[in-house]
This record gives C-alpha cells, structure tokens and sequence, in this order.
C-alpha cells in the first residue's frame, strides 16, 4: 500500500505538542495584540497547516493574507536573495502584522519578509513560527512566538515537504535516510 508514513523514521513533534503550541501561542497573539488592527500573514507554501489552526487560537478581529517568497539559487546554496512570488492584495500600513511561518532555518526569508513589512509602514511586526533550528542561523531574525526548538535533521510534514510531499502528514516528522539519500 502507498503510505507516507512509511518513510518517517521518527515522530519528533506529535499533533498534541503541535495544538499545545498552537493553543499557548494563540493564547500570547490574543493578549499581545488586543485593540490593535491585525492581519496575520502566512508564508506559503509551509506555513498554511500552522496558519490555520493558530488563527482559530486567536480571539481578537483580524485580517488575514498570503505571501509566496522565494530564495534565488539551488537549495543547496543560497545567495541570500528572495523574490516576491505571491505578494499580499490587501494593504499593511499602518497595521500589525504577524508573519505565521512554519520553519525559521537561515532566516533569510524572514529578515528579507521584516524589511519588506517596514518599508511598506506597517505599524508593528512580529513573528510566529512552529519550528525553528537555530544551529542552522546565518542572519539573526527577532522570532516573538516559537512553538519548538528542533535540532538539524530533515523534518517533514504539518505543512513541511521533502520535494514538495510529505505536507499532509498530522505531525512533523524526521524520514528515514534512505528517502532523501536515493
Ligand atoms: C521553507 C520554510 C520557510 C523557509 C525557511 O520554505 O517554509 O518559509 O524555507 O528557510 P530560511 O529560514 O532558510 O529562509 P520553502 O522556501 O522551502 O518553501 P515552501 O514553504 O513552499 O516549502
Ligand atoms: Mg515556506
Ligand atoms: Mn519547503
């Protein structure tokens, strides 16, 4: 039988420490940002399973949108420039913007995404992510709501792909080798 769990060789964050997550976060966001005009934004593709479970974790009125950015280069070296693939079609000035991603790894993307939202005005930005591998850091990123801190392994799935799979697995996972080795 075709199974994608199969190729996961552990679980590294089960669904209950992602809701836990989703649930203190969103708890944070709600307090954090009481009586300000919010739109949280998600950076796709990964993002979008993080996006909608914390926006539901959220008790305040808000706006929501998308982005689709990319690195130039192979994915294996980076040339530290992103380009806008999928731009927002609602206005952030003078709003509060939380970025929702769910992996910071370089950081590339969010210190790129930050300076984006500061020269269009935004009021204030803040950033969630589910994961983050600060071994992995090469430019420093100001990361406000972090679900969990995981070490440098290939994790996939809650929205995480290896070679664009893997997303819709309900937790995030480690694979197994031999699926990124052949
Ligand atoms: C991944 C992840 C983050 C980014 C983090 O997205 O979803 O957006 O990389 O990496 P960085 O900190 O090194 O910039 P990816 O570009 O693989 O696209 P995807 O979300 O569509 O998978
Ligand atoms: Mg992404
Ligand atoms: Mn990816």
């Amino acid at each position: 039988v075709d199974s994608i769990e199969r190729d996961v060789a552990e679980v590294l964050v089960s669904k209950e420490e992602i809701m836990a997550a989703v649930e203190r976060i969103g708890k944070a966001v709600t307090e954090d940002f009481r009586g300000e005009s919010l739109i949280v934004i998600g950076i796709l593709k990964g993002a979008f399973a993080f996006m909608a479970d914390l926006i539901q974790a959220i008790d305040l009125p808000m706006e929501i949108d998308f982005m689709d950015v990319s690195s130039y280069g192979t994915s294996t070296t980076s040339s530290g420039e992103v380009r806008i693939l999928k731009d927002l079609s609602t206005t952030v000035e003078g709003k509060s913007v939380l970025i929702v991603e769910d992996i910071v790894d370089t950081g590339l993307t969010l210190s790129y995404l930050t300076k984006v939202m500061e020269s269009r005005g935004v009021k204030k930005v803040a950033i969630a992510t589910l994961l983050t591998k600060p071994s992995r850091r090469e430019r420093a990123v100001n990361v406000d709501y972090v679900g969990y801190e995981v070490a440098d392994k290939f994790v996939v799935g809650y929205g995480i792909d290896f070679a664009e799979k893997y997303r819709n697995l309900p937790y995030v996972g480690v694979l197994k080798p031999e699926v990124y080795e052949k």
